[in-house]
């Protein structure tokens, strides 16, 4: 075989066979195929596409480049769920305790986040002693145990796809759907789950702006799961402004606190009860969607989500008291209002700039080796739809330093005040069941 006819076929617009897309990702991760002509083929399925039997072959070729992470000895339906990325979203801290609270095994493995704020890790580590440095064999006996178990990533998952996304990032052939779709299930099917729950995030703070491409990226990762036999659901949900109030480390271990108590804000807790109710019934715990939400409401009410929360942090070596005193959570020395130069309805909140002005106030790694403030971020007072007097609050800075100029600026510039009356954005747009 030789990769320059592979190049022409998908040039010309033809399909190309299993064995022909494993040629190419195998060469590839061995370094026998070179990447002039990895990206001249990137490029000829960024204008052709790719069928559904294409994505399902590249998918599969890109988790054997690869270790795969074996979760057979965890009891029960493993299912993940996975955001295609947004600024403030605290949803993994919440559905994590609240699904493992009705029986739905969790077994985490994360990353530590690069960008606005951490990830799911480093969030955690804001609960004083915390930590994920377990041996796989304590990891799999917590979630027997607990239900819940988060560990550090140290396999060598997906090699293929970050030399592909690396290469793709420079040669202008991210926005592909068939590329993206076939990146991001790669990582969640290496990672072992049964099934998986997609949160696919649309607006101006999203990878996908346009509902119509949220929509058809959403399609194409619910085909790919579907067609490698792990069961896949997506929800396409709205960030034309940052999810919840907080936006921040420890700010956001509070507000899944908070949340898990049925006290938090509504647009996040309806968001988590959506896609954790779609977990419940994938995991077999439920029948319906609707019988499923109703056990979640009801561990909320009765004390169980917080209290396997507690148990999770405890297992794992976490302060467990913050839950019932987040004061004892890492605190920023200075609280500063950034408030709204004229009257008005918030129309728009871009989540970017929001996610900017959190990165520098310490809270995001801007590189891999940045170390990360946990106590700093941004609290949002005002939403869309809000009305907002001249002078009020429309963010609470919590800082370590007192140069907050350029955050403020930055907030300011997030955030687009209007005289006519606005309605909050819808939620969420759509479920994808297949
Ligand atoms: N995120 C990924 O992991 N891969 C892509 O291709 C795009 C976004
Ligand atoms: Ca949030």
């Amino acid at each position: 075989m030789r990769m320059v006819d592979i190049i022409e076929k998908k040039r010309d617009g033809h399909e190309l066979t299993k064995a022909e897309i494993n040629f190419f990702i195998e060469g590839y991760t061995k370094e026998e195929i070179p990447e002039y002509q990895v990206s001249a083929l990137a490029m000829a399925i960024y204008f052709q596409g790719m069928t559904e039997a294409e994505r399902v072959f590249l998918t599969e070729a890109i988790v054997q480049s690869g270790d795969q992470i074996d979760l057979t000895a965890i009891h029960g339906m493993k299912v993940d769920k996975h955001s295609t990325g947004g600024v403030g979203d605290t949803t993994t801290l919440v559905l994590a305790p609240l699904v493992a609270a009705v029986g739905v095994p969790v077994a985490k493995m994360s990353g530590r986040g690069l960008g606005h704020t951490g990830g799911t890790i480093d969030k955690l580590e804001a609960v004083p002693g915390f930590h994920v440095e377990i041996t796989n064999d304590e990891f799999v006996k917590l979630v027997n145990e607990n239900k819940l178990a988060v560990i550090g990533q140290s396999m060598d998952l997906t090699p293929a796809d970050k030399k592909l996304y690396g290469l793709r990032d420079v040669t202008a052939t991210v926005n592909s759907i068939p590329l993206i779709a076939s990146s991001i299930m790669s990582k969640k099917i290496a990672s072992g789950a049964d099934a998986i729950v997609l949160d696919v995030k649309t607006g101006n703070g999203a990878f996908m702006k346009s509902l119509d491409e949220s929509i058809e990226l959403a399609k194409a990762m619910v085909s790919i799961g579907n067609g490698v036999g792990r069961k896949t659901m997506a929800v396409i949900s709205d960030m034309s402004q940052p999810l919840g109030l907080a936006v921040g480390n420890a700010l956001e271990v509070k507000e899944a606190i908070d949340t898990l108590q049925g006290k938090g804000p509504q647009d996040l807790q309806q968001l988590c009860l959506t896609l954790g109710s779609h977990m419940v019934v994938l995991a077999k715990k439920a029948d319906t969607v609707h019988e499923a939400r109703k056990m979640l409401l009801d561990v909320i009410e009765n004390g169980q989500a917080l209290e396997t929360f507690k148990l999770f942090l405890a297992s794992q070596g976490g302060d467990a008291s913050v839950v019932d005193d987040p004061t004892k959570l890492p605190t920023a020395t200075y609280k500063i209002e950034v408030k709204a130069k004229n009257s008005g309805y918030v129309k728009e909140i871009i989540a970017d700039q929001i996610g900017v002005a959190a990165m520098l106030l310490g809270a995001g790694r801007a590189t891999k080796d940045s170390v990360i403030d946990l106590a700093v971020g941004l609290m949002l007072n005002k939403k869309v739809g809000d009305f907002v007097h001249a002078g009020e609050s429309l963010v609470t800075i919590h800082s370590n330093s007192e140069d907050v100029e350029d955050v403020a600026k930055r907030i300011l510039g997030a955030y687009s005040i209007v005289d006519e009356e606005v309605k909050a954005p819808v939620l969420i747009y759509q479920e994808i069941l297949s």
